[in-house]
């Protein structure tokens, strides 16, 4: 059977590479598909050090932000990780069966470590591990991200491979499924990705920001040195972000949006894009101011998402406890 996992970490409001990466395709599938569960990944956000009152606030934010981009938990299990403690056990049995070396060569290992201001932390090196177990806690067979978690998406197959040759057929290999804006840069050096924890508060967008900071943070994007709008990911990578974001906040092609942009210079189209991310995100921002007055209401949509989840998990932990021995 088709499952869907995906999840998002509680670092406080999304921003517009979350959406356009993950969440818009989440609205999508919840649709498509009838067993769907998105998680609140407050586990994975404890690697980076917070203060417990922020991450509690952080948690609430996220799930006023999911809802208001449509996620119904009528049509799907929206759940806080932490709640749902199978994630941690199964971790640690899928711990037991990757080595050290495979985690050491991932990429936001070595970028994050260097953040965190120490040598790395366990938690830290073993956040792909249990990635991997969110996702095949529940035999999911499609994950929902964007570009930057494939790698982790890879570990998660390889981990279900070598455990299905170990202890015979039993999970499914998880496929990753990408949007079409996979990848959306930082406004501030399009070689980046955009990103929650950068510390240029220009270079990130959220789907909360009001039109006067969207237009501020659209007006000093750099972009380079030729005025034409053009669409040249590799050679012209500031301004095709901004193409990229337009087509897709507005749902038109990169073709469409180029015409659309005929006889504008860059400066200008800043502004283009910058109208129509406002459009885009003024209903989700209203939405999400209303749903954060209402924090039991959060707080319960989280409870019994994770009660569901755990009926769902139940049994498949129960069989790999008894696959490897510990029954
Ligand atoms: P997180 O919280 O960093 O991001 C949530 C989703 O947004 C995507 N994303 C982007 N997409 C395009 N452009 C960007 N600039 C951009 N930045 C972020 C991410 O790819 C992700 O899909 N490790 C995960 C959370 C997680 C998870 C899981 C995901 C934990 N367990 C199991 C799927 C399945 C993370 O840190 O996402």
């Amino acid at each position: 059977v088709d499952r869907i996992f995906s999840g998002i970490q509680p670092t406080g409001t999304p921003h517009l590479g979350n959406y356009l990466g993950a969440i818009q395709n989440w609205v999508n599938l919840q649709e498509e598909c009838s067993s769907v569960l998105y998680s609140i990944m407050d586990m994975h956000s404890f690697t980076m050090p917070k203060e417990p009152a922020v991450l509690r606030q952080n948690i609430l934010d996220t799930t006023a932000a999911i809802l208001a981009c449509g996620i119904d938990p009528k049509k799907c299990l929206l759940f806080r990780q932490s709640l749902v403690p199978e994630h941690a056990e199964l971790a640690w049995i899928l711990g037991c069966l990757t080595n050290v070396p495979r985690l050491l060569r991932l990429p936001q290992w070595k970028m994050k470590r260097a953040s965190q201001n120490s040598e790395g932390t366990v938690g830290l090196l073993t956040y792909p591990v249990l990635q991997a177990a969110d996702i095949l806690l529940y035999k999911s067979t499609r994950v929902p991200v964007g570009e930057d978690q494939v790698l982790h998406l890879e570990l998660a197959q390889d981990i279900a491979q070598h455990f299905n040759k170990k202890y015979g057929e039993f999970f499914p290999v998880p496929k990753a499924i990408l949007s079409t804006t996979k990848k959306i840069k930082s406004l501030r050096d399009p070689s980046a990705k955009m990103s929650k924890s950068d510390p240029q508060k220009l270079a990130t967008v959220t789907i909360a920001d009001s039109p006067d900071e969207i237009v501020q943070k659209f007006r000093k994007a750099v972009t380079d040195f030729t005025s034409e709008v053009t669409y040249e990911p590799a050679a012209r990578p500031g301004v095709s972000n901004l193409v990229s974001i337009h087509a897709a906040v507005t749902g038109l092609s990169i073709k469409e949006v180029l015409h659309q942009a005929t006889g504008l210079d860059t400066a200008h189209y800043k502004m283009v894009v910058a109208e129509a991310v406002i459009q885009k995100f003024t209903p989700i921002r209203n939405e999400i101011k209303k749903l954060q007055e209402d924090k039991s209401h959060l707080i319960k949509v989280l409870e019994d998402g994770a009660e569901k989840a755990k009926e769902l998990a139940a049994p498949i932990y129960q069989e790999i406890r008894r696959l490897v021995g510990f029954q």
